[in-house]
Formats: C-alpha cells, sequence, structure tokens
C-alpha cells in the first residue's frame, strides 16, 4: 500500500518570520493531533518544499515534527562553477528528503527540457533524495487532444529509470496539468484519473511493475479543501502538490485531512 503524500510548494514565497511561523503551526498541530489523536493524525505524510533561503531555520522548526523537508530545484552537478545554484547534496546536507523537479515553471522560466529534468533526478537520487517529478501539459495541447502523448513523452524524457534500479530512494511523479496552476481551475476527477492510469502503466513499462506500483503519483494544481477529498478519493492519486494552499496552514490541513484513512 502506498501511504499517500501531501507536499507544499511554496515557491518563491516566503520571508523568514511567516515561514517559520507557518512551518511551526503545521508542526504544532501535527503534534496534537498525534498526541490526542482528537482530530487525528492526517493519513499521509507531509512535506514542505519552502525557497532555498528558508530550508536551514525551518528544518530546526519542524525537527522532530515528522514533516519532511525539500527542495524545488537543484543543479546536475555535483559542485562547481554554477553560480546561484544549488546542487543535490546541499539539500540533503540542510536535511530535506525530497526535491520538486521540472515544475512547468521551472521548464517555462528557464527553459528546462526533459533531458534536464532527467540529469537533475540523477543527480538528486545520487544524493539520497527522492525526486519528485513533475509533468503536465498545457490547455493548447490538452485541447489538441495530446494530453496523454505529451506526459507519456515527458514521462519518458525525465524519470531517471538507469539509475532507479540501483537507488535506495523511490521517484514521486506530480502530474500537474499547466492549465490549472495557480488559476483556481481544477481537472475534474475523470481526467486526473484518465491520466494517472496512464501514467501507472507507462512507469510500470519503464521500470517494471513492482517498482510502479511503490511509486506515488500526485496531483497538483489548484488543489484546495474544496476540491481535495474527491481528488485524493481516485484509485491512482497518492497525494498533492499544492501551491497556493500550501502558504495558510489552515487550508494545508485541511487538505491533508482529507486523505482517505
Ligand atoms: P497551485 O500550484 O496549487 O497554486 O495551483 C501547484 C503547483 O504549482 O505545484
Amino acid at each position: 500500500m502506498r501511504r499517500m503524500l501531501i507536499a507544499g510548494n511554496w515557491k518563491m514565497n516566503g520571508l523568514s518570520a511567516e515561514g517559520l511561523k507557518l512551518a511551526e503551526t503545521l508542526a504544532q498541530r501535527l503534534q496534537q493531533a498525534t498526541d490526542y489523536g482528537d482530530p487525528p493524525p492526517p493519513a499521509c505524510d507531509l512535506l514542505i518544499c519552502p525557497p532555498f533561503t528558508l530550508l536551514w531555520p525551518l528544518r530546526d522548526a519542524i525537527a522532530g515534527s515528522g514533516i519532511a523537508l525539500g527542495g524545488q530545484d537543484c543543479h546536475p552537478a555535483e559542485s562547481g562553477a554554477h553560480t546561484g545554484d544549488v546542487a543535490a547534496a546541499m539539500l540533503s546536507d540542510v536535511g530535506c528528503s525530497h526535491v520538486v523537479l521540472g515544475h512547468s515553471e521551472r521548464r517555462a522560466d528557464h527553459d528546462e527540457d526533459d533531458a534536464l529534468v532527467r540529469a537533475k533526478a540523477e543527480a538528486a537520487l545520487a544524493a539520497g533524495l527522492t525526486p519528485i517529478v513533475c509533468v503536465g501539459e498545457t490547455e493548447a495541447q490538452r485541447d489538441a487532444g495530446e494530453t496523454l502523448a505529451v506526459i507519456a513523452r515527458q514521462v519518458q524524457g525525465s524519470v531517471p529509470a538507469q539509475a532507479l534500479a540501483g537507488a535506495e530512494r523511490g521517484l514521486v511523479v506530480a502530474y500537474e496539468p499547466v492549465w490549472a496552476i495557480g488559476t483556481g481551475r481544477t481537472a475534474t476527477p475523470e481526467q486526473v484519473q484518465e491520466v494517472h492510469a496512464a501514467l501507472r502503466g507507462q512507469l510500470a513499462e519503464l521500470l517494471g511493475s513492482a517498482r510502479a506500483e511503490a511509486i506515488r503519483l500526485l496531483y497538483g494544481g489548484s488543489v484546495k479543501p474544496g476540491n481535495a477529498a474527491d481528488l485524493l478519493a481516485l484509485d491512482d492519486v497518492d497525494g498533492a502538490l499544492v501551491g497556493g494552499a500550501s502558504l495558510k496552514a489552515e487550508d494545508f490541513w485541511e487538505i491533508a485531512a482529507a486523505c482517505p484513512a
């Protein structure tokens, strides 16, 4: 059984005071739920991916809480002359267990292609991190009936199949339709299930069915407390990658609480 994962992608949001408050509030809620069971702790793992500048202070703020920490990107190289970039080993060093890679905003803003995303994912695995590889179609691609072909191409190009064979860490794949990110428009449960079932099938072909069964498939794109339960109830949805709603402790908590027990 795959345990659900609810991941907060803070994007380029959060100065130290508000970031710390948000993380501390979540850690306290989880502590209280674990200690008193009323309400019970959510039936999922919780992960927060703040900006790089907040990783170090947040590591202390959530220490021992059970909330995991992740980066939003890493460079494919181990170290070296790459001004402004962050290496995967630096993320593990600061306490990260995960890193988001190939988010559509990075694919668009920084021209990241599938080969680069795969190289980053390989670097992440080598540094002991679990990559969260993001895929998703644009609205024009969906309108043209190309959704499944686009996703298949992205998976084929960005999933580090060979590196995964020997890695101690697994992989998470996030399906995030570009037209649903930050727009308030969510994919329908039927659209999400169709893509996730196709993703699971393709991952089984690529990695073998045992490995594919263990991979958590997240949906992302305007996930909110009001739509989380319907999305998280789908057969092939193993959690959510949450942007805007992860910046409010109450909303993020409610989304986590919507995971089926
Ligand atoms: P959103 O972002 O929840 O604000 O739509 C999701 C994401 O980009 O990961």
